[in-house]
């Protein structure tokens, strides 16, 4: 697992180097990104209302769903486009026809997880007329997801041995990156100069993950007694922090065993907050953004709770010092990138502590990753 994580600043700077130089520099030059490089299906659903989707459904499991929820954040906030991202199971229990015009997606690293190949067979068997276009996100190649899908964005982050995603996580939200700046390209619901600044912070961070494996390591090494021993903790975030609380939440549950949770930071203060108390730790996601002044807010409360306060935040956070007990350092960078960054205290989080709990990392109990042919990099999580 720590050698995956070890491998995302390479695969951020491969992706980019495939995915982004054309979009970016020739794409944003010219106004609009060429048809050969065109991530959408070409089909006669989208082809008929102009190629733009009018919604989009995001169906995946486990760590490929909280990708979504990442996608749903950006796609909206960049494109405008009403999105949503749902368990795949939930829409197995209860599927619609979708609005016409919509690109269903399916976001799997395996191209094998049933749950989510259920709900994409249910969703395509009920568009009987052919009025969605849809596309997968994947890991792998000639995967059961194809037969579903009308086209694939392979996340090329090679084999992932350890049980946790983590780098196909990463590259499954590089993914909607390249998705929503096509998007926002053809619909052009940004200015080319904020596009262009969006394409820049991207460019940064493999380093800016360098930066962090580098100089967070060790304060995280600090941190993982205070979560192995703890019974309990928490994992808050607003907006697109959010999902990025509930994979950090996951990746931990996972990995340690331990019960951790994440939650909306202003919807914890609906109920959740009143379990606290100085042995559950809180893990807080605060950047400077939009929602910094509310996130801070809702941490005071935290505090007077006694609990034990870890920051992932970065320079900007005035109050950090005073406000956490212990504070992992980002760079700053534009908050609509920094899922990218986020998650690597989280993953390391979650490795360090399943270590100090002496637990076998990469193969933890109750999960069995399926790992596909020889030379594939097939796999998904089943319970045993
Ligand atoms: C989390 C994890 C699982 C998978 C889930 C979906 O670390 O590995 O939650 O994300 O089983 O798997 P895929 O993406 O293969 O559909």
């Amino acid at each position: 697992m720590l050698q995956e994580i070890h491998e995302q600043p390479a695969l951020v700077e491969a992706f980019l180097k495939t995915h982004l130089t054309s979009l970016g520099e020739k794409a944003i030059a010219q106004g609009i990104s060429s048809a050969s490089d065109r991530l959408l299906p070409g089909s006669p659903a989208l082809d008929a209302i102009g190629g733009i989707p009018t919604s989009i459904r995001i169906l995946a499991c486990g760590s490929s769903l909280h990708a979504g929820m990442v996608g749903q954040y950006l796609l909206e906030e960049l494109t405008g486009i009403p999105t949503l991202a749902q368990s795949a199971t939930d829409y197995s229990d209860r599927p619609l026809p979708l609005p016409p015009g919509t690109l269903l997606m399916s976001v799997t690293q395996s191209g094998e997880t049933a749950d989510t190949l259920e709900a994409m067979q249910k969703a395509r068997h009920l568009d009987h007329e052919g009025r969605s276009a849809y596309l997968g996100i994947t890991n792998q190649s000639g995967s059961s997801l194809e037969k579903w899908v009308d086209r694939s964005l392979y996340t090329s982050a090679g084999k992932e041995i350890a049980v946790a995603a983590t780098k196909t996580f990463l590259t499954e939200l590089l993914a909607f990156y390249r998705l929503a700046l096509e998007l926002a390209l053809q619909k052009q619901t940004l200015p080319p100069e904020t596009l262009q600044t969006l394409v820049e912070e991207l460019k940064q961070v493999p380093a800016w993950i360098t930066r962090v494996l580098e100089q967070q390591t060790s304060v995280i090494q600090d941190l993982a007694p205070v979560l192995a021993k703890a019974q309990s903790c928490v994992c808050l975030g607003r907006g697109l922090h959010f999902p990025m609380a509930l994979e950090g939440a996951l990746k931990l549950k996972e990995t340690s065993y331990l019960h951790s949770e994440g939650y909306l930071a202003g919807e914890f203060m609906h109920g959740p907050v009143a379990m606290l108390d100085e042995t559950i730790p809180v893990i807080a996601i605060v950047l400077p953004g939009s929602h910094l002044e509310k996130t801070l807010d809702n941490l005071k409360k935290v505090r007077m709770r006694g609990a034990f306060l870890i920051g992932i935040t970065s320079e900007g956070v005035s109050d950090a010092s005073s406000l956490f007990d212990e504070v992992i350092q980002l760079p700053s960078m534009d908050e609509r990138v920094s899922p990218l960054v986020t998650v690597v205290p989280l993953q390391l989080l979650a490795y360090y502590t399943s270590v100090q709990r002496g637990l076998d990392v990469d193969r933890p109990r109750s999960l069995q990753k399926f790992i596909g042919e020889e030379n594939s990099s097939a796999n998904t999580v089943i319970p045993i």
